[in-house]
């Protein structure tokens, strides 16, 4: 006789090869608590509604108990060959209560809603977790910003020195980055947020069941009003997916500034020994692997995108087994973005800036021409075009005579050959590269006024996104406590109808 639950219909069990392809028990176990959390809410709605007897219930919910409990003490062992997480609990119910009490657990439920409730409980703590992290990993950024409100260093466009910023104005820039990233993970956890318990296989269940209860007792937001699109959809997959994916997306820009950043030839920055590897070989290298491994590491969180993507297209309405492939890639990204955001907050609490090397580069090679040519525009009213073609002739005699914005004199010569007087300390003024940012005043730009209240601006922000994440939490919580309470009030003998919910 095979052993599974559903060996009605079948006289051979499943071959022990096709047993291993089909298995989701490695990956679904993380959610253990999920699916105990979930049976105990279907149950008590359950006998709310009359579907099951308060005696079935009390049944069901002690060997739910008892299965938390056995199992986190290591005495409930999962079994492969019940094929995932939901059997496995469902068999252990079964097991000590007896068939004729659970055996009633699955009624007016499926796998189908059963997996997407479980997975859409877990991956709430996971998203939270994750915003949380970016969070910590943005106030280590607004730290550095505080700090270096003035400190210069070079801008680039094109990898090429463009204009002097501010370390702040880099700092806050992946501030204001982070919180788009914040927004895109609390936008997809809100997709998350429903509760398709109750979708049954997919098309509902002739059984008076109250979805609206359930969606209480597991704090969902909402319930999931269509059962065929609740148990065929996976848009909560790859909608946080794809957020984890574009964050990670700037991590790996961060990642690649600390690479080349931290080289000999740039040397803007020291990374602490704590994050980067010495050579088995070369005696004296100090290398970037940790951020080398980040930026690496983001090919595969996209990985993980497509991945998903790919299995998703073309799958027919309905559950589809091709379905159970979602966990893996999501699991995968959530794992990878929180130990990526772990190192790199590490890494930037530890880096060194290294504020001589950038005012150094701040002021070399030209970068204030721009602002020479804005000043011919502002007080000798030459137009900007002309004044460009001015200051690039300038460039182009200063290189041929290997010299650089530093030799004033020969800037104010070449200067007055096109027509135009600038003096000596007004040049040695204006193509400083401290008094450059502190010019530049537009709202948004790299003067210290403008940073200062772009960092403001992102403190309270990243402080409103603590405060609902929080909120979150508690809900959770306070949901996962109501349920708690019904079964133990249920354990101590009280009806179920007579408890409020
Ligand atoms: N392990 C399955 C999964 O992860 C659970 C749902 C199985 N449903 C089914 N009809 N076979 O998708």
């Amino acid at each position: 006789m095979p052993k599974t639950l559903w060996s009605g219909r079948f006289q051979k069990d499943l071959a022990k090869n096709a047993l291993f392809y089909t298995e989701s028990l490695s990956v679904d176990a993380e959610m253990i608590e999920e699916d105990i959390w979930g049976s105990c809410a279907h149950a008590i709605m359950l006998a709310r509604q009359g579907i099951i007897t308060d005696d079935d219930l009390q049944r069901i919910l002690e060997w739910l108990m008892k299965a938390q409990k056995d199992y986190k003490r290591g005495k409930f062992i999962l079994k492969t060959d019940l094929e995932d997480v939901h059997m496995n609990v469902e068999k252990y119910i079964i097991d000590g209560a007896g068939s004729e009490y659970g055996g009633k657990l699955h009624t007016a439920r499926s796998r189908n809603d059963q997996v997407v409730t479980d997975a859409r409980l877990y991956i709430r703590n996971r998203l939270l977790t994750i915003q949380e992290q970016v969070i910590e990993l943005s106030k280590t950024f607004l730290a550095i910003a505080d700090s270096h409100l003035t400190t210069p260093m070079p801008g680039y466009t094109h990898t090429q020195d463009a204009q002097p910023i501010t370390l702040a104005y880099w700092a806050t820039a992946y501030v204001s980055i982070f919180l788009r990233d914040i927004e895109r993970v609390e936008h997809s956890y809100r997709l998350v947020n429903t509760n398709p318990l109750g979708s049954c296989a997919l098309a509902g269940t002739t059984f008076p069941i109250d979805r609206r209860l359930t969606t209480k007792l597991l704090g969902f937001n909402s319930m999931h009003a269509h059962s065929l699109d609740a148990i065929s959809s996976r848009d909560f997959i790859s909608e946080p997916l794809s957020a984890l994916a574009i964050h990670m997306s700037h991590l790996s820009k961060l990642a690649e500034e600390l690479v080349y950043w931290s080289t000999y030839e740039f040397n803007l920055i020291t990374l602490d020994d704590s994050y980067t590897a010495g050579s088995s070989i070369m005696p004296q290298k100090k290398n970037p692997c940790v951020a080398e491994l980040a930026r690496g590491r983001t090919g595969a969180v996209y990985g993980d995108l497509v991945q998903i993507l790919t299995t998703l297209k073309g799958i027919p309405m309905g559950y589809n087994r091709d379905l159970q492939e979602d966990k893996p890639p999501l699991w995968n990204a959530l794992n990878t973005v929180e130990a990526t955001l772990s190192v790199m907050n590490g890494m930037m609490q530890t880096v060194t800036f290294n504020e001589a090397r950038m005012m150094e580069l701040a002021g070399a090679n030209f970068t204030a021409a721009t602002e020479l040519a804005n000043y011919l525009v502002w007080e000798k009213k030459v137009s900007f075009r002309d004044s460009h073609h001015i200051v690039g002739g300038l460039i182009l005699k200063l290189i041929s005579e290997k010299k650089d914005f530093s030799s004033f004199d020969d800037i104010e010569k070449h200067l007055s050959k096109s027509g135009v007087n600038i003096p000596f300390d007004v040049l040695r003024h204006l193509l400083d590269p401290r008094n450059v940012v502190e010019a530049y005043r537009s709202e948004g730009s790299t003067s210290p006024t403008a940073v200062k209240k772009m960092a403001d601006d992102f403190r309270s922000k990243l402080k409103k996104h603590e405060g609902r994440i929080k909120k979150e939490r508690l809900h959770i919580a306070s949901s996962r406590g109501k349920t708690q309470k019904l079964v133990d009030q249920v354990l101590l003998g009280k009806p179920v109808k007579s408890l409020r919910i």
